[in-house]
């Protein structure tokens, strides 16, 4: 069975001093870890946390990517430059980014790809609003936004992580009931086994409101690989028992 993949996505938080303090509590916390673990940091943090994590279980993450490869693109940064910091995974679509910054499921996907191009996993983050789930369409919002992705990735899809957020449960306290995240996440796996032969190989993780309390029921549905954690991944004691619930 593959491991378990913890991953902290801190959002617009931290500081040079908060992030040491964090950080270090985690590598003291998680040297015995047995799931993989990735911290996605804000982009002017990434060289610091670069050299905190180094040589440890704790893997670097970006929490966003441009579609372009170099050029006039002012505030954006390539993959490649993630690259560089030695960033391993890097969120593309997340909800807070489709919601404010106007992100489709096509600029989501070329996102994607350029992770892809330059040996980063991209962590492809689908999900429903509230109204789409109380209108009946979460299998259809959920597929459509991951058939964007496979389609502009056949070839390698088995090489991504998806992120199953729905966006009524991020930062809410909310959390999809463990019945309600598998069936989706079965779902999400039936669209992988159509387009890969290797989708049992994929990640697909659950976010939104994961913590030290639901994370052990959540992680043990056969479908359920990891947790994408917003809030509880700045507190080290909660995101240390989200990583020990993923043994
Ligand atoms: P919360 O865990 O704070 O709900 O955030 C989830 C999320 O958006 C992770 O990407």
């Amino acid at each position: 069975m593959k491991k378990k993949l913890i991953a902290g996505n801190w959002k617009m938080n931290g500081s040079l001093s908060a992030n040491k303090t964090l950080v270090d509590a985690l590598l003291a916390g998680s040297r015995n870890a047995q799931c993989l673990v990735a911290v996605c940091v804000p982009a002017p943090y990434l060289a610091q946390v670069q050299q905190l994590v180094d040589g440890s279980v704790i893997a670097l993450g970006g929490q966003d990517v441009s579609q372009h490869d170099l050029g006039a693109f002012t505030g954006e940064f390539s993959a490649a430059m993630l690259k560089d910091f030695g960033v391993r995974y890097c969120l593309v679509g997340h909800s807070e980014r489709r919601q404010y910054h106007g992100e489709t499921d096509q600029v989501v996907a070329a996102k994607a790809q350029r992770a892809l191009a330059a040996g980063i996993t991209p962590v492809v983050c689908v999900g429903e609003t509230l109204a789409e789930r109380e209108a009946g369409h979460t299998e259809e919002v959920v597929k459509r936004q991951l058939a964007a992705v496979i389609h502009a990735n056949g070839h390698c899809i088995s090489e991504i992580v998806v992120a199953y957020e729905p966006v009524w449960a991020i930062g809410t306290g909310k959390t999809a009931s463990v019945e309600q995240a598998q069936q989706v996440h079965a779902v999400l796996r039936g669209q992988l086994r159509a387009a890969t032969a290797q989708a049992d190989r994929v990640h697909i993780l659950y976010g939104g409101s994961m913590n030290a309390g639901n994370a052990a029921q959540l992680l043990a549905q056969p479908d359920i690989d990891g947790g994408l954690v917003g809030g509880a991944a700045l507190k080290p004691a909660d995101f240390l028992a989200i990583i020990a619930a993923a043994q």
